[in-house]
């Protein structure tokens, strides 16, 4: 079975993406034949900025590398470096109707912005599919808010297949309904775009801060509190055991627990959890040599499968003239 998903390079990975996407994707890297991308490409329908392209892609790289992504069996790679998924994306465009991608959210949230949307951004499913199908990808793990992009590959792998053959593998999206809306600082879901992200690498000092900026509501030390509603609980349940967990929960329904001391403690958990992971990152940062050797190779790997099935693909669409008029 092969896993493939993708992480745009548009900021500094934060902890909404390391436990909903990055974390699961990393633990079927042991059961799954994995290919893990940085989606450039669809960096650049909102990101217009070469130097932070060339930032991004190497902290999101460094980040995999960090969290304990192994490169000689998972294969990491940027997906600019496979540039026949746009020539697939094509393909793909051409049996994909626009009401599809007229109810598409993303796009429907584009547009709320009332500003002008570009062709790449209205389009970005069509090649987000392509990067599901061009690997043969089965699974596709992602937080919830990629689910429909997931199934739009899926419709549109069936439309390909069903006028063309049966080239594309059907993809499943792989979403984990534990960590699949991760809370930020606010409580709604942690996104860049919010600006109520956590970054996973901030050094110790800046991640304290950004803890105790966590919204909580007005409770005082002396009164009953609900971990099942506090957006710091929501976060320390993803980093306790299970013995902290129903401890600090224990304390929450009784008095003497102030939100403060609660903020110290996911600071704690959090801190000691991504400490050695951190060092790892800033070692990678510092020998931009190894992560290019990386992605190097991880993209002459992925190149190679891509190849594979969008030459299957131009073949059933009648492109390239074999098998009837072949050139030998
Ligand atoms: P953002 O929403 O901050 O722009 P991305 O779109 O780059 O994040 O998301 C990359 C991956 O991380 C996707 O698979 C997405 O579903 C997942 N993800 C992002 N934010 C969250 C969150 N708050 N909870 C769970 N998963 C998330
Ligand atoms: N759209 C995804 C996001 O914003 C990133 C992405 C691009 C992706 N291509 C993909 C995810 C293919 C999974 C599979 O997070």
């Amino acid at each position: 079975m092969r896993a493939l998903t993708g992480i745009k390079p548009t900021a500094q990975p934060h902890v909404g993406n390391l436990l909903g996407m990055i974390q699961p994707a990393l633990a079927l890297g042991s059961s799954h034949d994995a290919y893990y991308f940085i989606a450039d490409y669809h960096a650049l329908t909102t990101m217009h900025d070469a130097e932070g392209m060339r930032r991004f892609t190497r902290e999101v790289a460094a980040t995999w590398l960090a969290l304990g992504l192994d490169p000689a069996r998972t294969c990491l790679f940027a997906q600019s470096d496979v540039p026949e998924v746009t020539e697939l994306a094509w393909l793909l465009a051409c049996v994909t109707g626009i009401g599809a991608l007229e109810r598409a959210h993303a796009y429907k949230s584009a547009q709320d912005t009332g500003k002008d949307i570009s062709v790449g951004t209205f389009s970005y499913p069509v090649l987000m599919a392509a990067d599901i199908l061009a690997y043969d990808s089965n699974a596709v793990p992602v937080g919830r808010d990629q689910k429909q992009h997931v199934e739009m590959a899926r419709d549109m792998a069936q439309a390909f297949n069903s006028r063309f053959g049966e080239v594309f593998v059907v993809p499943e999206p792989l979403i984990r309904d534990d960590v699949a809306t991760i809370p930020g600082l606010d409580g709604r879901k942690m996104s860049k775009s919010y600006g109520n992200a956590i970054e996973v690498w901030l050094p110790s000092k800046q991640l304290r801060k950004k803890v105790m900026s966590i919204v909580t509501d007005s409770r005082g030390v002396d009164d009953i509190k609900d971990p099942d509603t506090c957006n710091v609980f929501g976060l320390y349940k993803h980093f306790a055991t299970p013995e902290q967990i129903a401890a600090l929960a224990a304390r929450y329904r009784q008095p003497g627990l102030g939100y403060g001391h609660a903020k110290q403690e996911l600071f704690e958990v959090m801190d000691a959890q991504l400490a050695p992971a951190r060092e790892r990152f800033e070692a990678l940062m510092a020998s931009p040599g190894e992560v290019e050797t990386v992605l190097a190779a991880g993209a002459e790997r992925a190149r190679g499968v891509a190849k594979g099935v969008v030459g299957r693909a131009r073949e059933a669409v009648g492109f390239g003239r074999a098998p009837r008029w072949s050139r030998s």
